[in-house]
């Protein structure tokens, strides 16, 4: 078995793809699983994604992005004829709504091979498998997905841009320190947004107005180094409006959409302390920062606005040290 969590991006999403920072949180409560077991004979690699309802034969189109990782996992772990396998994949995580399937889901499948070849992979090494399968998805990934999925642990991201000719440098990937906890509800707009459409549109539209859209990701690189102290100092009152800024940006950027707007303005209107979408954006969910006490009445008031499905979620406080591998 292996298994990962869906994820939420609290702050920075489209403006971490240029540089700037961004903030992740696992969530820990929906994941993503995977099983690998012998397969009959002559089968070759065999999926079951019951989420799906799909099952496919891996070798019947190898270059899929997920059949491709699929492969290149087995060649890296046991190089030689390929076996046969059954792999079962289950998953909570709502589709192309920002909450990291594909990176969960590619994630559960590494470690769950890993785990049938009797081999356990540190995060970093699961991590950046499953980016260069992102890659193939999503274009242009920050690559923060796959790492704060792999790690499972709150962090801090920068991707540093290519500059000239030299290789882009590592991203800085640190632990996002939390001293109180905090309450978040996510409403889901059932609207399914491939990350894909919304990132290439950002990456025309700051093609165009190259300068406008560096002003409008420093802006949201503020927000992020005002979020992480806050975070830090466990000052949560002043997160939530932090949170409606970056909406606000967001939506300046223009990868909110109607559905996510009409949420976040019932969240509001039921008390959220701050609201904002999160992950691409043009569909998928959005988050609101609640108390225990104002939870419930913010909950109904989205399902009562439009959310196909709400979650609710405690953050719990993180020291900042690093996760055991998993
Ligand atoms: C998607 O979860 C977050 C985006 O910033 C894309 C990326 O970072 O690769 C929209």
């Amino acid at each position: 078995m292996g298994s990962a969590p869906a994820k939420l991006i609290l702050c920075g999403e489209h403006a971490v793809v240029y540089g700037r920072p961004a903030i992740a949180l696992p969530l820990d409560g929906i994941r993503a699983r995977a099983r690998v077991r012998p397969g009959p004979p002559q089968s070759g690699v065999v999926v079951f994604a019951s989420s799906l309802r799909r099952r496919w034969c891996v070798a019947d189109d190898p270059n899929t992005p997920l059949n491709e990782l699929i492969l290149s996992t087995i060649g890296q772990l046991a190089p030689g004829p390929l076996p046969d396998l059954r792999i079962s994949i289950r998953s909570g995580i709502p589709i192309a709504s920002g909450m990291g399937s594909g990176a969960a889901v590619a994630t559960a499948i590494v470690r769950a091979l890993a785990g049938s070849f009797g081999q356990a992979l540190p995060a970093a090494a699961v991590s950046s498998m499953v980016y260069a399968s992102e890659q193939r998805f999503h274009g242009t990934p920050s690559g923060i997905d796959n790492t704060v999925i792999a790690f499972e642990q709150p962090i801090w991201y920068i991707r540093p841009p290519a500059v000239g000719d030299a290789a882009r440098p590592a991203p800085i990937i640190q632990p996002a320190s939390i001293a109180a906890p905090f309450t978040l509800l996510v409403g889901d707009t059932g609207v399914r947004s491939p990350t894909r459409a919304p990132v290439g549109e950002v990456r025309a539209r700051w093609q165009a107005s190259t300068t406008a859209y560096n002003c409008l990701f420093d802006d949201v690189a503020l927000l992020a180094y005002r979020i992480r102290d806050c975070l830090a100092a466990g000052t949560i009152s002043e997160l939530g409006p932090l949170l409606s800024q970056n909406h606000a940006l967001l939506q300046q950027i223009g990868v909110s959409s109607p559905e996510l707007d009409t949420l976040v303005a019932a969240a509001m209107r039921a008390g959220a302390l701050g609201a904002k979408l999160s992950g691409a954006g043009w569909g998928g969910v959005m988050l609101a920062l609640a108390t225990p006490e104002t939870a419930p009445r913010i909950a109904y008031a989205l399902k009562a606005a439009g959310a196909r499905r709400v979650f609710e979620t405690t953050v719990a406080p993180y020291s900042g040290a690093p996760a055991p591998d998993t």
